[in-house]
């Protein structure tokens, strides 16, 4: 394989990958050079970023490498405790309490720690359903849970290939909106794209004038808060309204609990932001530059949770609210939680337990900056989880 591939990650102190995880980089470099060679020597971001995580066999959620936790890139919530999955599910039983159907649907699973804990928390629930872009998680998830859970609630878990028709149930989503592929914005004297050229060595940079959904998006907001400086960079993120249209036409009675870190429109389009909220994390180690070690970092942009909630209403849904994470799992159970589970551990275990409580709840750690949109179609619910305390920020 001759082709460059991006490893002089200059500056950013990387750790460098071994030599397997070079040489399959380097057959993804193949497939994006071939792709921009096509499109004329340039292609968008959006289908750089689609690519890098996507592209089958080859993209950093489809390829082979082992992502969460410890010894991944990136820890998540359900990563660091069972306690987020039980407060969950505790969520989850009085959604249903109240009418809605007994089945999950989660959508992106990662390492199925989450399915793992809820069907704990939660053995009487019907149905568990997962839908990943991803089919090499799908086997890692099938080998995780088949080993830790009972084979009665194993055969409640159902891998789908597509939106299940008629739906009713809980919809839940952790931190998957911010994997999906964003349009990259600079404001000069007017906006332009951020594209993906090929110089031969390395993946660069180029620039091009932005489509018009783009703009429209892009001066929608600048309509809203006001026209952005110069040298200004952010992202757009074009995926939530086909996301939510499609959820809403797949679900006949439902609420969703949509997971993420992200702002509120002002804050995420904040004049100071002026670098965007776009990151790659690989080994652990976060930094603002996407096209290096392709396949191999995840690439990610935080939530706008307005244009979230703006698409989800469109598609036909009802807001039940946004809330901080802390907000979500405190009124959830989760200290309750912690402490049934300290009563039965030693000092180390009851140590490691207040630990993972203050991970996803310290304001400066998971607890403000992840938040909860929990939305509603066709059912009346009361969650009083989503009463905005106003925590928020
Ligand atoms: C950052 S990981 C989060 C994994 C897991 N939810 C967790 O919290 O550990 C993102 C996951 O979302 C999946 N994903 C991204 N877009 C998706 C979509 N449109 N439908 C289903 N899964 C998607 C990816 O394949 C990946 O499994």
């Amino acid at each position: 394989m001759n082709r460059p591939l991006g490893f002089d990650a200059q500056g950013l102190e990387l750790p460098r990958p071994d030599a397997d995880a070079i040489e399959h980089s380097a057959r993804l470099v193949t497939a994006i050079v071939a792709r921009i060679e096509e499109s004329g020597g340039m292609i968008g971001f959006d289908e750089y970023m689609h690519m890098a995580l996507y592209e089958p066999g080859l993209g950093y959620y489809s390829g082979s490498s082992i992502k969460f936790g410890a010894h991944g890139d990136f820890v998540t919530a359900p990563e660091i405790s069972p306690l987020f999955g039980a407060s969950l599910a505790r969520q989850a039983t009085a959604l249903i309490a109240q009418g809605c159907g007994s089945r999950i649907l989660e959508f992106g699973a990662g390492s199925g720690r989450l399915c793992g804990h809820i069907l704990t928390a939660l053995p009487e629930l019907e149905r568990y359903l997962i839908l990943d872009l991803s089919g090499e998680l799908k086997q890692r998830q099938q080998h995780y849970l088949r080993n830790c859970l009972s084979p009665e609630q194993f055969a409640r878990i159902e891998w789908l290939s597509g939106l299940p028709a008629g739906f009713d149930g809980i919809v839940v989503a952790n931190e998957v909106l911010d994997a999906m592929p964003v349009h990259l914005l600079s404001k000069q004297d007017s906006w332009l794209e951020l594209g993906v050229g090929y110089d031969g060595q390395r993946f660069g940079w180029q620039t091009f004038a932005p489509g018009a959904r783009v703009l429209d998006a892009i001066r929608g907001i600048e309509s809203r808060l006001g026209q952005f400086p110069r040298d200004y960079r952010c992202e757009v993120n074009l995926n939530y309204a086909p996301w939510f249209q499609a959820l809403a036409q797949s679900c006949e009675r439902a609420a969703v609990i949509v997971i993420d870190y992200g702002y509120e429109q002002e804050e995420y389009y904040h004049p100071e932001r002026r670098l965007g909220t776009l990151d790659c994390y690989y080994q652990h180690r976060s930094h603002g530059d996407p096209l290096v070690y392709p396949g191999l970092q995840d690439i990610t942009a935080s939530i706008d949770f307005d244009a979230c909630a703006d698409a989800a209403v469109a598609s036909g849904f009802d807001i039940l609210g946004l809330v901080s994470q802390r907000q979500f799992l405190l009124a959830n159970g989760l200290l309750e939680l912690a402490q049934q589970q300290s009563r039965d551990g030693n000092i180390h275990e009851q140590l490691a337990l207040s630990q993972q409580v203050k991970t996803l709840t310290m304001p400066d750690e998971m607890g403000s900056r992840f938040k909860v949109l929990a939305l509603k179609k066709n059912l009346e619910l009361e969650m009083p989880a989503m009463r905005r305390g106003g925590d928020i920020g």
